[in-house]
């Protein structure tokens, strides 16, 4: 393999030439937000958070899917950058279910702690949502589409890791969801209970269903009780 250097924010920096900006950067110490990227998992460049300003192109390029070129001149901290980062986050969270105090995934939130680094003090763009339900009918996860963002790191685990594929995208544009085939209930399509999307969503739309709700579906009926199987391995890079 070889080898490209480029300069990004101002430091040489040599990789080999199958790295990404983002990967060329991490490995400088550079720091770039992501909020869709999982290493070899889900590099689609939907959230464009990790956007920089590349010398010689036109629009900002998402970092995590621009691959490395030698000779490339990279800005990572412009205020082009922050500003169009600031505004991505901020359309986040205008379609985004505002209860984060009470939120499961609360200081834990990969979109909070982006939103704060970015300085998002309050929801700038008001006006519809789209209309969602939480889906509290599996045994072990309940998903709340009315957080997702839609950075598809469930539905990449759930296919290409676990090889199961029950969760994908539906519909167009404002009305996008991630949800399961047919729109069904999540106790009628053949989740294993794994965990895995649970892990690996950056925000509290996916959690796991409270103990308690374990132990009286066991108190009803020992059969039917489910145990989470959830395996942390899948984390953001
Ligand atoms: Fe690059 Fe989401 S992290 S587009």
């Amino acid at each position: 393999m070889n080898n490209v250097t480029l300069t990004i924010d101002g430091q040489k920096v040599t990789v080999p030439e199958n790295y990404t900006v983002l990967e060329a950067a991490r490995s400088a110490g550079i720091n770039i937000p992501t909020l869709c990227y999982l290493k070899e998992i889900n590099e689609v460049g939907a959230c464009r958070v990790c956007v920089v300003e590349v010398e010689g192109a036109r629009t900002l390029q998402a970092s995590c899917v621009l691959q490395v070129q030698d000779g490339m001149v990279v800005k990572t901290n412009t205020k082009k950058v922050r500003e169009a980062r600031k505004a991505v986050v901020e359309l986040m969270l205008s379609n985004h279910k505002g209860d984060c105090t009470t939120c499961e995934r609360n200081n834990k939130c990969e979109l909070q702690s982006v939103a704060n680094d970015l300085g998002v003090k309050e929801v700038a763009f008001e006006g519809e949502m789209t209309e969602t339900y939480e889906d509290t009918s599996s045994p072990s996860v309940v998903r709340d589409p009315g957080k997702c963002i839609l950075c598809g790191r469930c539905v990449s685990v759930c296919s290409k890791v676990q090889n199961v594929g029950v969760l994908g995208f539906t519909n167009r544009g404002f009305e996008t969801i991630v949800t399961t085939a047919f729109n069904k209930d999540m106790r009628d399509v053949p989740c294993i209970n794994c965990g895995q999307c649970i892990a690996a969503c950056p925000v509290g739309a996916l959690k796991e269903k409270e103990e308690i709700d374990y132990v009286w579906d066991a108190i009803e009926d020992p059969n039917k009780h489910v145990v989470v199987q959830t395996a942390p391995a899948v984390r953001a890079a």
